[in-house]
């Protein structure tokens, strides 16, 4: 029996327990599983509610009806393990009154053994705790957990496989993730995500396809690849197939919807690659194209691969192929040893490449990392105002980038984002501009045409055309 089958056989086997264990006889348990960071996660997330679908769990947002509660978490910034542990630290109570609760907490932070100490010496009504590469074994976990009434730590080392098999449970809706390859080999010298999630791996494409299909066919419009770098798909598979041949055979199912992805590292972002978005009319003209910063000098220390003028290269060939292409990126204000002159260069990249939108970071260090141990003589304080430097430029540029399209009329893909109540839906463009506009709830999940009026920070206004 494989792996995952034998999972599906312990998680069928749990039901009854668990309705015993939490009293809800005719009644499904309740479980919440609350997803810290990045789309990866929210995807991993979706897994862990499959997988609990399986032992027999309904989901609530609410800890008190919870009987099981699950933090899928984030280790990116020192600000995401900081939160995380607040929300735990806030359930001490509810257990207190609530002993049968389960409480479980996976993810990145549980694949740092300082983080797995802090939980096992000062969170002792933490159950049971596991890392991303030991997911799929969720029912035997619970399972140890029920037979022995102790706590469980399995933070299994990076095996290197794909667990295939899976069941998400996926928001409804039409926006879907559909994660291509797990893990990291870049070490850029600022960033844990190689430590937390290990070496990178591709899923099969023919599973890929399969899945993508099956998205389709239940109507999923709006379908993101994910992985730390999409780029440099394909590696160490047999069958020799890269990101673009990926993207094809994706593009070539039938249907009305779109295709996007992230994220992209610019090193690996080859001439071929965006043709090929060029060509494909359901890849949307968007590239999420991280630059971190705008000097050589910090992007060698990054450990990048790429210069800013390789860059600016990159954006040149991207917009002349796809001459409607929109950017977005990400930035690191105040890596270890940035000088002001090295942090304007990065406002000139932005005046440059004039992005659509950005995630903008300050930096933090991260256990580990080479950058954590680089002399960092600047202070919070100004690195703050540099932060809110970058950021009133970008608010200028945004804006700048949009006000082309008042009197445009854009195909949106119609959302309710929780104000169809009141008669207000949003939607994206093919080239991810928000866009507000009324209409009636029952447009949500269509492709409609909204002819823009005005814009504002973050969105175009516009009425249906
Ligand atoms: N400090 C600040 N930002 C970081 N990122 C990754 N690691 C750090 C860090 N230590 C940012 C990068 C990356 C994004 C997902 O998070 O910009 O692209
Ligand atoms: Fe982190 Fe760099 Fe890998 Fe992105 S490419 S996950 S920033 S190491």
């Amino acid at each position: 029996m494989d792996a995952i089958e034998e999972q599906d056989r312990i998680a069928q086997a749990l039901r009854a327990r668990l309705r015993e264990r939490f009293h809800t006889q005719n009644k499904n348990p309740l479980a919440m599983v609350h997803t810290f960071g990045c789309q990866q996660n929210v995807a991993d997330g979706e897994k862990l509610k499959g997988i609990l679908a399986q032992m027999g769990f309904s989901f609530t947002d609410s800890p008190e009806q919870a009987d099981l509660i699950l933090f899928n978490t984030c280790a990116i910034r020192e600000n995401a393990e900081t939160k995380v542990f607040g929300n735990i630290g806030n359930l001490k109570q509810l257990k207190a009154v609530k002993p049968a609760l389960l409480i479980g907490i996976c993810g990145c932070m549980t694949e740092q053994p300082h983080v797995v100490e802090k939980l096992k010496k000062s969170y002792s009504y933490v159950g049971f705790v596991f890392g991303s590469h030991s997911a799929y074994r969720l029912p035997s976990l619970i399972q140890s957990c029920l037979d022995e009434g102790k706590r469980v730590f399995r933070v299994a080392p990076d095996d290197g496989c794909v667990a295939e098999g899976i069941p998400a449970l996926r928001e409804e809706g039409v926006k879907a993730w559909l994660p291509i390859m797990y893990g990291c080999d870049n070490f850029c010298s600022y960033c844990v995500v190689p430590y937390v999630r290990g070496r990178e791996r591709s899923r099969r494409p023919e599973r890929i396809l399969e899945e993508f299909k099956e998205l389709v066919q239940a109507g999923y419009k709006d379908i993101t690849l994910l992985g730390q770098n999409v780029n440099s798909y394909g590696k160490g598979l047999e069958e020799p197939v890269d990101f673009s041949a990926l993207l094809e055979r994706l593009n070539a199912v039938p249907g009305d919807f779109r295709i996007r992805f992230m994220t992209s590292h610019p090193k690996d972002c080859s001439h071929r690659l965006i043709d090929t978005i060029a060509k494909c009319e359901k890849v949307c003209n968007h590239i999420h194209l991280p630059v971190q910063s705008g000097s050589s000098r910090i992007l060698r220390e990054m450990n990048r691969h790429y210069d800013r003028e390789s860059y600016l290269e990159l954006v040149r060939y991207a917009r002349e192929k796809i001459p409607d292409v929109t950017l977005t990126s990400d930035i690191i204000v105040g890596f270890p040893g940035e000088t002001y002159e090295e942090f304007r260069e990065t406002l000139s990249l932005l005046e440059e490449v004039k992005y659509i939108s950005l995630y903008t970071f300050i930096f933090s260090p991260r256990l580990g990392t080479r950058a954590a141990s680089l002399p960092d003589p600047v202070s919070g304080e100004e690195k703050g105002r540099w932060f809110r430097e970058l950021l009133a430029l970008q608010d200028e540029i945004g804006l700048e980038q949009m006000r082309p399209y008042i009197g445009q009329t854009v195909r949106v893909l119609a959302e309710d984002w929780g104000k169809a109540g009141e008669g207000l839906l949003q939607g994206r463009t093919e080239s991810n501009l928000i866009v507000e506009f009324p209409g009636p709830p029952s447009l949500a999940g269509q492709f409609v045409r909204v002819k823009v009026e005005s814009v504002k920070k973050w969105a175009l206004l516009g009425n249906l055309a």
